[in-house]
């Protein structure tokens, strides 16, 4: 696995300190809210289990699943739910947690969807924002971790072709990976 690193963006020193500063800023941010974390599978799981652990107020969790692939590499105009959430939106303070944006296609329509289920407010924390490939101007993250350029990066739950989520951390796959 190691060898199809090219480089190292974040390690796992720094992955740590980029969640104690989110969990810090989201607990004082949600002080008197009703907060309830929605993680986009799987890519968010390992920065959803950090970050909960690191957000020091009372928080629900759920999990839905969506699948934006048109390749490996890059995402398409189409997403499908692929597993919904199990909690009704009505009254919740919902913080999607997302491990990468991306294009924003993904977001922007799973934001659409869930905005229509009346939450009481929604906002995006994401681990890394790649703001150079942005195709939808509907979308921002309220929270991120880091920016990253725009390079393929694996691990710390981000995959490629279903691999490399369990680097614990942020590595950029060398290019022979996905070109052959
Ligand atoms: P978007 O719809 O283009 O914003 O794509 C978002 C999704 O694409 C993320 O949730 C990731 O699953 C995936 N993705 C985008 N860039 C990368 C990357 O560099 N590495 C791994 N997955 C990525
Ligand atoms: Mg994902």
């Amino acid at each position: 696995m190691l060898k199809d690193i090219e480089k190292v963006y974040y390690s796992e020193d720094d992955l740590h300190q980029i969640v104690e500063r989110l969990g810090k800023k989201i607990s004082e941010d949600y002080k008197d809210k009703n907060l309830l974390l929605v993680s986009v599978l799987k890519g968010s799981v390992i920065f959803m289990a950090d970050l909960m652990r690191a957000i020091t107020v009372p928080c629900a969790i759920d999990f839905m699943c969506v699948s934006s692939y048109a390749n490996k590499t890059e995402s398409s105009g189409a997403v499908k739910i692929v597993k919904d959430l199990d909690i009704n939106l009505e009254g919740w303070d919902v913080l999607i947690v997302e491990d990468i944006l991306d294009s924003g296609r993904t977001l922007s329509y799973l934001k659409k969807i869930l905005d229509s289920r009346n939450p009481k407010s929604m906002r995006i924390c994401t681990l890394l924002d790649k703001p150079e490939r942005r195709v939808v101007d509907d979308i921002w993250a309220d929270y991120y971790g880091a920016e990253v350029p725009d390079e393929f990066v694996v691990g710390y739950g981000l995959d490629y072709d279903e691999k490399y989520r369990n680097l614990p951390f942020i590595g950029v796959l060398k290019r022979e990976v996905y070109e052959k």
